[in-house]
């Protein structure tokens, strides 16, 4: 027998506050019938929805939407059982003004901060020669330049929480997309994917110029999560039963897949966890997708 003494608790945060940037699911999407989840859908939703359930005491959101941000704060707020409860506030994370404004807000409720997900994140699609310059700085402002200030000027507030024994902890949210070459030609991202292995890269300079502070910083990489900004795409590659087909676990990823993700490696559990990219596609980006079916 080993000796297991904070096995209980793995995944307890009770007590901790935590920022979520891109909470709200805008507009809400009807759900698929492989899921069960219980309403709306975005990545940022689900992880906000899983911080409460495990006991955070306060769980902030942003997002720039006034509406969204109150949609789903209501949203949180309302799980049943919950003793924390979830704060919005609107800023973008892709301005630095706009970071620093947050950090003061959330210092006017909460001393320190346990947990930063790093999650809003923007895409562009289209072919390479047209990509407008905008579109670039849109996607690397917010998913690279932005995710580096938030962690940055929230530094103070996690090495206020953060002991040898419980870290502080950062989760950037990346993606697939920056470790393979996703989509190509008239709907390439490409500008995304090269942004996403930054966001990633991001995560493990973090975590070893943070590690000492008592921060660790992980990334996690899903693969598709039927949301807005995946929606588009998910559509022009045949929509969610061909990906489905073509995902070694027959299906796409659902909200208690980032759910469980998330608390493990923001639980006590993994506090000895730093630096890694968790990849949550059910496999997929291991294949080739149809290439594996081919009979040569
Ligand atoms: N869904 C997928 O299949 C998938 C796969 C791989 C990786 N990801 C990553 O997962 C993360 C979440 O994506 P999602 O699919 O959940 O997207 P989503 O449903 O479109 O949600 C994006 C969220 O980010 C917010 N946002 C956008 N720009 C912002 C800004 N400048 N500042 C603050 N918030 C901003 C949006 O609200 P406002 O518009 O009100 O600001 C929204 O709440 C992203 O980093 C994405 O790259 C998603």
């Amino acid at each position: 027998m080993s000796d297991l003494p904070g096995f209980k608790d793995y995944f307890n945060l009770t007590g901790k506050v935590a920022l979520v940037t891109g909470g709200p699911p805008l507009p809400p999407i009807q759900v698929p019938p492989h899921t069960n989840s219980p309403g709306s859908r975005g990545i940022g939703l689900h992880i906000a929805t899983s911080l409460l359930l495990a006991g955070a005491k306060t769980v902030f959101i942003t997002a720039r939407k006034t509406p969204g941000v109150q949609q789903a704060v209501a949203q949180l707020n309302a799980l049943p059982g919950i003793k924390g409860k979830a704060i919005g506030i609107p800023a973008s994370a892709a301005e630095t003004a706009e970071i620093e404004g947050l950090v003061a807000k959330v210092k006017e409720v909460e001393p320190k901060l346990d947990i930063l997900i790093a999650n809003a994140g923007a895409t562009w699609g289209g072919p390479f020669e047209a990509s407008p310059d905008w579109a670039s700085k849109k996607v690397v402002d917010l998913n690279v330049r932005g995710v580096f200030n938030l962690v940055r000027l929230f530094t103070p507030l996690l090495t206020l929480a953060g002991t040898r024994t419980s870290p502080s902890r950062v989760v950037i949210v990346s993606s697939v997309a920056g470790s393979v070459v996703s989509h190509i030609g008239n709907n390439g991202t490409i500008m995304y994917s090269i942004s996403k292995a930054a966001a990633t890269h991001l995560a493990r300079n973090l975590a070893v110029e943070l590690g000492p502070r008592n921060i660790t910083t992980n990334s996690l990489s899903p693969g598709f999560f039927p949301s807005k900004l995946a929606s588009g795409l998910i559509e022009i590659l045949g929509g969610e039963s061909e990906l489905m087909k073509a995902n070694p676990r027959q299906r796409l990823g659902v909200p208690d897949d980032v759910g469980a993700a998330v608390l493990f490696l923001v639980g006590p559990g993994g506090n000895y966890v730093n630096g890694i990219d968790l990849t949550l596609d059910g496999g997929s980006s291991l294949t080739r997708g149809g290439m594996a079916q081919v009979k040569l």
